[in-house]
């Protein structure tokens, strides 16, 4: 038991500066964040997407800024990652009473959507003890780049592209199959007022069409065959 009681002992003092440490007062900084570049504070997919964290420091020792890493989390449930964001390594000095913006640059290539993000800024005491605040805890919303302008550019020469193509089509088509049409048009507008005059259409166009020959003229040919077959009989 006494050999127990000491062994607690020994291991209660090796373990106390560990437990005073963690029992330190939280570093008194404060720690403000925001997109400069992105007036909605969008999550720009495919380009690079600034955060500024200004780390004030109200305390009565300096710090050392070391690390700001990133997770855009489940906007319902921020425990839950959905992407890493690289870590970036700083060795930013902040005095006392100093206020220092730290830039946080990330890559997003996510589908367009709400997104919790968290940006944590590790930091050092004169000690070097680290310590760890929330520089960033927000939902924002991620979104694709908008239209650029060769991309514009590369629609209006597919526009006029389409337009000179359309142009030689139609210029092939009335070169090959204008005539055609012509001819077929001019063909309808003899052929109407045959109706009435038989006489005035040529030989092709009745061949076409006999329908448009007045019953009359249809059967004056066998009258007309008649009399070679009687010949012929004769
Ligand atoms: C949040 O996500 C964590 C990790 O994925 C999960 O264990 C937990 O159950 C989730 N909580 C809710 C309320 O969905
Ligand atoms: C993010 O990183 C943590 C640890 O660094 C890892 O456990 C987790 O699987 C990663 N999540 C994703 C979505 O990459
Ligand atoms: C971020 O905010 C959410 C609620 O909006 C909270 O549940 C979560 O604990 C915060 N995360 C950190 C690291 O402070």
């Amino acid at each position: 038991m006494v050999k127990f009681a000491l062994v607690a002992a020994l291991l209660a003092l090796l373990v106390s500066p560990l437990a005073v440490s963690a029992s330190l007062p939280a570093p008194n900084v404060e720690l403000t964040a925001g997109f400069p570049d992105s007036p909605f504070g969008n999550v720009v997919n495919g380009q690079r997407n600034k955060l500024v964290v200004s780390f004030s420091n109200k305390d009565t020792v300096s710090y050392t800024v070391s690390i700001l890493s990133g997770v855009l989390v489940n906007p319902n449930n921020f425990t839950q990652i959905v992407r890493n964001l690289t870590a970036l390594r700083y060795d930013t000095p902040i005095g006392t009473g100093e206020t220092v913006d730290i830039p946080f640059s990330f890559h997003s290539e996510i589908a367009p959507q709400d997104l919790g993000l968290v940006v944590l800024v590790d930091f050092l005491d004169a000690n070097g003890n680290s310590h760890r605040a929330v520089g960033f805890n927000s939902t924002v919303t991620i979104v694709d780049p908008p239209t650029s302008i060769f991309d514009l550019q590369l629609l209006f020469l597919y526009v006029v592209l389409a337009g000179v193509l359309g142009g030689i089509g139609y210029l092939i088509q009335q070169a090959f199959f204008g005539g055609a049409a012509k001819g077929k048009k001019k063909a309808k507008k003899v052929v109407e007022p045959s109706i009435g005059a038989a006489g005035a259409v040529d030989e092709k166009t009745t061949a076409y069409d006999e329908s448009w020959i007045p019953d009359g003229h249809i059967k004056k040919s066998p009258v007309r065959q008649s009399p070679r077959l009687r010949n012929k009989k004769q």
